[in-house]
């Protein structure tokens, strides 16, 4: 597994924004949209293009372009919706998958509850949408139903990610095709399973406490 540390100025300036308790939830919404455009910037770095020409008014350029099949975007409900308008801003032609994962409060364990993926995704690249990689026992579900369908390469685009995290899913995959892209590495997670100093819940953040 690889990370990238997307550690531009307005990266780190848009999360210092998100971090702040004061933050409201409109505000806090547009600033995740605005941030995920950002690291999806970053993700795609290595997305597979196939070389084109195009006719110019004045001569022929040499160019690239996305070939089929096309990557495909996964949201793990509830928080990673929040993240979908960032991403698909950047690859509009790219389709859209479903996750739904609820963490135990108390085992920090995820279940999945929703699940609306392609049967295969042979050759396909996948983008796992996640804000917070805190235990990794989602990302690690997540990314493992990918694998199994027949995914070339996965990388999960997390706002925020722990330490104990990246190692979990360093351990579970070892190998170089899945790859996560964060705004930061935080210090640690707390007893209750939250990033220190994180953000707080993000899924509440994003669209308020139920
Ligand atoms: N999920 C969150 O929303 N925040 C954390 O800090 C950890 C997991």
């Amino acid at each position: 597994m690889r990370t990238l540390l997307a550690d531009h100025p307005l990266v780190t300036h848009k999360l210092t924004l998100l971090r702040d308790a004061r933050t409201d939830t409109a505000t806090f919404r547009t600033l995740a949209d605005e941030l995920v455009t950002l690291l999806a910037y970053e993700a795609t770095r290595e997305v597979r293009v196939s070389p084109v020409t195009v006719e110019t008014p004045v001569d022929i350029a040499s160019g690239a372009r996305l070939p089929a099949p096309k990557p495909l975007i996964v949201p793990v409900l509830r928080a990673g919706i929040g993240m979908l308008g960032g991403m698909t801003r950047l690859l509009p032609m790219a389709s859209v998958g479903f996750v739904g994962m609820v963490r135990d409060e108390k085992s920090l364990v995820a279940s999945t509850y929703a699940n609306r993926l392609p049967a295969r995704l042979d050759g396909r690249e996948v983008f796992v949408l996640d804000p917070m990689l805190a235990t990794g026992g989602t990302l690690v579900t997540v990314i493992g139903m990918l694998r199994d369908r027949g995914a070339a390469a996965v990388t999960a685009i997390c706002l925020l990610a722990a330490p104990e995290g990246l190692a979990r899913l360093d351990e579970a995959f070892p190998g170089d095709n899945v790859c996560v892209v964060t705004g930061a590495v935080d210090s640690h997670l707390n007893d209750k399973g939250y990033i220190v100093p994180g953000l707080g819940d993000a899924g509440d953040r994003l669209f308020g406490e139920i």
